[in-house]
């Protein structure tokens, strides 16, 4: 647990400063978005079944482990998605696939110690709810009986509202769902033709009624900025409906243009993309208005009510990041099932298998799909945590975490001699061994984590931009 509590990642209006264009100019480089460090570039096959096979026999019963699902089905495909995805039109392609992970649950629940529970599930994707109400039922049945899903457990799915039925969400209330986190990017038509995306205000009340109907506790809405055509009049008229629906929390993601990584992104005409000055006015007038609503800023683009347990757990130092984003799941082992999942354990990361294909073929041949990884060094856990309380508190205690990692602040030295620019440009500061996130500098915070990053320098091009 973090020392520094609750200032959460600032993000003051930088809107109008004239300094604006050459701060991005100078710190708008590409950096990741540290879900996990080291980041899933620098996962390689050294981590393969066997290894993989060998962490999860050694995961203690003591402590919960958190399970993670993941859906490569989409209704349709939207063109800016950076998600491991695609459209399917065939029914039975999807229940294939749950037959698949069905398999690997009983696979991998078969090599861990006995009495392993779990407190947490989250499906993700693509588009959980493109299960059938039966598979999903199915699935939610062998979760529960091979990992005893703890009562009151949280258990969360993404969903698009374009293909949500009433009957789904009953379906999955009758499991436990209890948390729910619903696609809506902008809904002005103009946007929304740009990137091959259909979704009206009236589809997402609808969804939002149904699961408020079964008692889901948690409804997030994940919107977007830096899309093409998109402006900060449409960001801010998008909040305006939207918030009349109360989500306890909000995610804001600037669009993440990687062509290179995602060809169907070619589809979106680059001259169509606001650049980094119009992308900052657009994220810095929604986290204004988000604030003037009474949510808290979590971490660098999410919003939660302040009764919501995100903000709580900013507010008492035990946020965390992982691969779905800032989260206040703190167990030790992520547990993840089906194509391109990762599964976060105390050795280290393990990939799936990314395409849908191969993953099916090692599946049946009942062998662990893992394609890829990294075993975590000390130094890697080290630098981990450092990154981790920047990204999730705005501020780190060095002291605290070099003391718990039992590592010296020289070990630092170059990272911290790169702070003099940031303190120089009001970004950050250095007192007392710890740093701190200015408000004006919040919207640069991974530029700020990368200076620690010792397996950054030669990947760097292939992550999308900071701002
Ligand atoms: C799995 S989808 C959410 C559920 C559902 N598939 C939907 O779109 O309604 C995950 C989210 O990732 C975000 N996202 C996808 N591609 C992105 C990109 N290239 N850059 C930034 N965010 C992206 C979108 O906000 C999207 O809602
Ligand atoms: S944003 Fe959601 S619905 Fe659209 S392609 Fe990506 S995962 Fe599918």
């Amino acid at each position: 647990m973090s020392k520094i509590s609750g200032v959460a990642i600032p993000a003051e209006s930088l809107r109008g400063d004239p300094g604006a264009a050459d701060l991005i100019a100078r710190y708008d480089a590409r950096a990741p978005r540290y879900t996990s460090y080291p980041t899933a570039v620098q996962f390689s096959p050294a981590v393969n079944a066997r290894v993989y096979g060998e962490w999860l026999s050694a995961i203690t019963p003591t402590r919960p482990v958190s399970l993670y699902v993941h859906v490569p089905f989409c209704a349709r495909l939207c063109w800016y998605c950076g998600c491991n995805t695609r459209a399917v039109a065939k029914a039975s392609l999807v229940s294939d696939y749950v037959q698949g992970l069905r398999r690997e649950i009983a696979m991998v629940r078969a090599l861990m110690p006995e009495g392993v529970w779990a407190n947490a599930l989250h499906l993700g994707g693509g588009t959980p709810n493109m299960l059938s109400r039966d598979d999903m039922v199915d699935l939610f049945g062998d979760l529960k009986r091979a990992f005893r899903l703890a009562p009151g457990a949280d258990i969360a799915a993404e969903m698009d509202p374009a293909v949500l039925t009433r009957d789904w969400v009953r379906a999955a209330a009758f499991h436990g769902l209890n948390r729910a986190s619903l696609g809506v990017q902008d809904l002005s038509p103009r946007v929304q033709e740009a990137v091959n995306r259909r979704e009206t205000f009236e589809v997402l009340a609808n969804a939002v009624g149904w699961l408020r109907e079964v008692g889901v506790r948690s409804i997030n809405f994940d919107l977007m900025y830096g899309l093409p055509r998109q402006t900060t009049v449409d960001v801010l008229s998008t909040l305006d409906r939207v918030l009349s629906l109360r989500p306890e929390r909000l995610a804001l993601f600037g669009y993440a243009h990687v062509p290179w990584m995602k060809p169907h992104q070619k589809l979106i005409a680059e001259a169509d993309l606001p650049g980094a000055v119009a992308r900052l006015d657009q994220s810095l007038a929604a986290a204004e208005r988000l604030r003037g609503e009474g949510y808290v800023q979590i971490g660098l683009d999410h919003f939660a009510l302040p009764t919501d347990e995100l903000a709580i757990a900013l507010a008492q130092g035990r946020l965390h990041r992982n691969f779905q984003g800032y989260t206040t799941d703190a167990a030790p082992s992520l547990v993840g099932f089906g194509a391109s999942a990762i599964s976060s354990l105390p050795q280290g990361f393990a990939q799936n298998e990314t395409a849908e294909l191969a993953w099916r073929e090692r599946v049946q041949a009942d062998a662990l799909p893992t394609a890829r990884g990294v075993a975590l060094t000390d130094e890697d856990r080290f630098r981990g945590e450092l990154i981790e309380r920047l990204m999730c508190d705005g501020a780190v205690d060095l002291n605290a975490v070099c003391a718990r990692h039992g590592r010296s602040l020289d070990e630092l030295a170059p990272a911290l001699a790169q702070i003099d620019g940031f303190e120089a440009d009001g970004l950050a500061s250095l007192r007392d061994g710890a740093i701190t996130v200015t408000p004006r500098g919040g919207i640069f915070v991974r530029a700020l984590c990368a200076l620690f990053d010792t397996h950054l320098n030669r990947e760097a091009a292939r992550h999308a931009r900071v701002v």
